[in-house]
């Protein structure tokens, strides 16, 4: 089969591997391993190589892609769509798996609108952890790790000073990276969307463990709560009388080497998206369920994203 890859949306760790184990797998089983570059853009412009095993050895440990990424506008432009189901269709391209978010999978599928016969699989793939259907995308644990380093690091700095920190996380719409990152570093506010929460509650809490001698506090918040950082920054200030810094961890989230768990989790979502291909299915996304990988229809897969209600409950107490 000839099989192209591309890396669409906000880039994250883990794309690379995904793009290494493709080439790798596609020679394996005899297939031809097409990359293009720049996401949708270059999907449009006809930036499409074939790739070989000098493109993708020593790549395994680098973050971001080097296919590059793009957000294009002119995806969303029927002609422009035609355009690019033309590039693949004059290589003699027959499938496109796409490493994104769930915007990018949609946006590959609508190349059947314009009369296109490519068959498209989708990798989730967004820090962000948002892809419905899927427990896992790609790049979190990474994202993750980085959001630990940095909270431990800061602890140094809280511990040695009576002050609070209030750490802003990615996620365009989610809490996850702020749920599980408030979780695992042991903060004692996290505020995201998709929590109520209740700063009089808190002042209560806090306040009572700070006469207890508490001396630093950490709040991890959520992007997605516009505004919250600098709100809560100015509430332990206002109401707790403790001075209190923000750092916005930014970009540093999405950049970093592949953890294990992300390097991982691209070999077997990749061997996932090449083994339904070779059984003929088309449209799906593999998708990382309770029970395990599996493979979805993107008709099947549900209108939202959920956190897990597991992880939830363990934040709530966070929030009041
Ligand atoms: O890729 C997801 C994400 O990092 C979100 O968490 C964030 O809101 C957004 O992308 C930032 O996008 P950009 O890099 O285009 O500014």
């Amino acid at each position: 089969m000839e099989l192209a890859i591309l890396t669409s949306g906000g880039d994250c760790a883990g794309m690379n591997p995904a793009i290494k184990y493709f080439v790798e797998r596609c020679y394996q089983a005899g297939h031809r391993p097409w990359g293009v570059s720049n996401g949708l853009e270059g999907l449009i412009d006809g930036e499409i190589e074939p790739l070989g095993y000098g493109d993708v050895s020593g790549i395994i440990y680098q973050g971001g892609s080097i296919l590059r990424c793009s957000r294009s506008k002119r995806f969303h432009d029927e002609a422009h769509r035609r355009t690019a189901a033309e590039q693949l269709a004059s290589r003699g391209i027959e499938a496109l798996i796409v490493v994104g978010g769930e915007g990018s999978f949609q946006g590959v599928e609508s190349l059947h609108e314009v009369g296109s016969s490519i068959r498209c699989v989708g990798i989730p793939a967004t820090i962000d952890n948002d892809v419905p259907g899927s427990r896992y995308s790609l790049g979190v644990d990474s994202a993750l790790n980085v959001i630990r380093r940095s909270i431990d690091e800061i602890r140094d700095t809280a511990a040695s000073f009576r002050r609070a920190f209030v750490i802003e996380t990615m996620g365009r719409h989610s809490g996850y990276l702020a749920m599980v990152s408030a979780i695992v570093s042991g903060a004692e506010v996290c505020i995201i969307p998709e929590l109520p929460y209740d700063l009089e509650s808190m002042k209560v809490r806090l306040g009572k463990e700070f006469e207890a001698r508490r001396n630093y506090a950490i709040a991890v918040v959520a992007e997605a709560v516009s505004g919250v950082g600098s709100e809560v920054v100015s509430w332990f200030k206002d109401e707790l009388s403790i001075d209190s810094r923000l750092t916005v961890l930014g970009h540093t989230q999405r950049g970093g080497s592949p953890t294990v768990y992300d390097r991982l989790a691209a070999v077997e979502f990749v061997e996932q998206a090449i083994t339904g291909l070779e059984a003929g299915e088309e449209g799906f996304a593999v998708v990382r369920e309770d029970s395990g990988i599996a493979r979805k229809r993107f008709s099947e897969l549900p209108e939202k994203s959920v956190l897990s209600p597991r992880l939830l409950a363990l934040a709530e107490r966070l929030c009041r």
